[in-house]
């Protein structure tokens, strides 16, 4: 037996401006993809935007529905766009905001377990890193691949 240390790596910025401009131009794009959240139940909304290896933007938003579990996150609303109408274009970055009332949070929006495993899926599909950018106005991280904020990926494809 040993015991193992993991550690990950990320940026993070106190501001948009500190940002990449082509990642400030993806958390805008993300921002405007918010506005056409649908929560009239939690009224968290969610917007997410990805960028596709040949430029290509992608919307998605968060989608409620009275029978609760029928809804979708923003971030996988985004990458199913993505995959159903852009296949065989690697998913590069992804870049998520949520706040209440259609605000931007301070805080970075970080994405639950079941999009995390679909970014893991698209970015072995893809063959190329996804990095990941959970903005909030005050404060937002940057991370360059999907293993960053889900380690020990279930992956299929990668059976030994
Ligand atoms: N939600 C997202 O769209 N993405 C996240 O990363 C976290 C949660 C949505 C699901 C639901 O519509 C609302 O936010 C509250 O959980």
């Amino acid at each position: 037996m040993k015991k193992v240390r993991l550690a990950i790596n990320y940026e993070e910025y106190s501001s948009i401006e500190e940002m990449d401009p082509k990642d400030q131009a993806l958390v805008r794009e993300a921002i405007e993809a918010q506005k056409g959240s649908y929560a009239p139940y939690s009224r968290f909304n969610v917007g997410a935007a990805v960028l596709l290896e040949d430029g290509t933007v992608v919307r998605g938003s968060n989608q409620e529905n009275a029978a609760y579990p029928s809804g979708l996150c923003a971030e996988r609303t985004a990458m199913f766009a993505a995959g159903a109408n852009h296949p065989g274009k690697a998913m590069v970055s992804l870049a998520i905001v949520g706040g209440f009332g259609h605000s931007v949070s301070p805080t970075p929006c970080s994405p639950c377990g079941a999009c995390r495993q679909v970014m893991a899926e698209y970015q072995t599909l893809g063959g190329k890193p996804l990095s990941v950018i959970m903005f909030g106005t005050e404060k937002a991280w940057k991370f360059a691949r999907v293993d960053d904020i889900l380690p020990f990926i279930f992956d299929s494809f990668n059976e030994k």
